[in-house]
């Protein structure tokens, strides 16, 4: 069905793996076409409870945009910008979890596609950067916002404008990342998180990423939007479940209803 990307369903996680590892998985048009497609998947398809994204190979996430893609571009860069962030939003305000497993080289695009996914989890070889401005660039996926969102002013200024790549190590100890595992145990690691997030209400789920997300809204107050979130679940039949499921001392069984 895809060129570039390979996908499996299994216990209701969708695993997305970005198929180019002669290229280091980098971020071609095709792949953007495919992840856009990937998405409305798993935005309308009920079986799908989350999703996880790696890269194929065991050297790199992905290695950033198509490089070789860039001298064509000359008037339609900013173009080219807003159509890699369209995407990268429709992840990042995806109903379900969509999380990173870094499995290597998280360059220019592929730091910013693991940036716009709900959390990261890194396997020990994984390195991050934003290395655009050794090619007299800036990233353009909406990197240095997400960046400065994830680790700190100081911090993504400093990575954005040396360059300067961060081992897994550094990334857990600035908050990029929550967990860095063995490379063989990363999809698992990833797996056994989502498993578990698969278990829970899924509209409290959905409500949980619109509401935090809006900490970056500026123009919308996240307080009003969890307010308005909380009292939509009181009118949900998992809230009503989840509630009784407690009060009777047993496990909840949610229906995404
Ligand atoms: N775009 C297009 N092709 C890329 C790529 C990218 N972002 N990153 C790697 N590749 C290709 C290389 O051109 C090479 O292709 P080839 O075998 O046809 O020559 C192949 O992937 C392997 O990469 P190579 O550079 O030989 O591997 P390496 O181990 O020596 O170095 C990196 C790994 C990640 C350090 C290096 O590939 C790199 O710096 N990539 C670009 C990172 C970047 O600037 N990303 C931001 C882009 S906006």
């Amino acid at each position: 069905m895809y060129t570039s990307l390979l996908t499996t369903l299994d216990n209701h996680i969708l695993t997305i793996t970005i198929n180019r590892p002669d290229k280091l998985n980098a971020i071609n048009a095709t792949v953007m076409t495919e992840l856009d497609a990937v998405l409305d998947e798993i935005y309308e398809n009920d079986a799908i409870r989350s999703a996880l994204i790696t890269g194929a190979g065991q050297k790199a996430f992905v290695a950033g945009a198509d490089i070789s893609e860039f001298m064509q571009v000359t008037s339609e860069g900013m173009a080219l910008a807003k159509r890699g962030q369209d995407v990268f939003f429709r992840i990042e305000n995806a109903p379900k979890p969509i999380v990173a497993a870094v499995n290597g080289f998280a360059l220019g695009g592929g730091c910013e596609l693991a940036m716009a996914c709900h959390f990261r989890i890194a396997a020990e070889n994984a390195k991050f950067g934003q290395p655009e401005i050794n090619l007299g660039l800036i990233p353009g996926y909406g990197g240095t916002q997400r960046l400065t969102q994830l680790i700190g002013k100081g911090r993504a200024m400093e990575l954005l404008m040396t360059g300067n790549l961060l081992d897994a190590a550094s990334a857990l100890q600035w908050g990029l990342v929550n967990y860095v595992v063995p490379q063989e145990e990363l999809l698992n690691k990833t797996r056994s998180i989502l498993d578990l997030i698969n278990t829970k209400a899924p509209l409290s789920v959905a409500k949980t990423i619109r509401a935090v997300n809006t900490v970056y809204n500026y123009a919308v107050s996240g307080y009003d939007v969890e307010a308005d979130s909380f009292g939509e679940c009181f009118k949900t039949e998992d809230m009503r479940e989840g509630v009784s499921a407690f009060l009777e001392k047993r496990k909840p069984v949610f229906s995404g209803k």
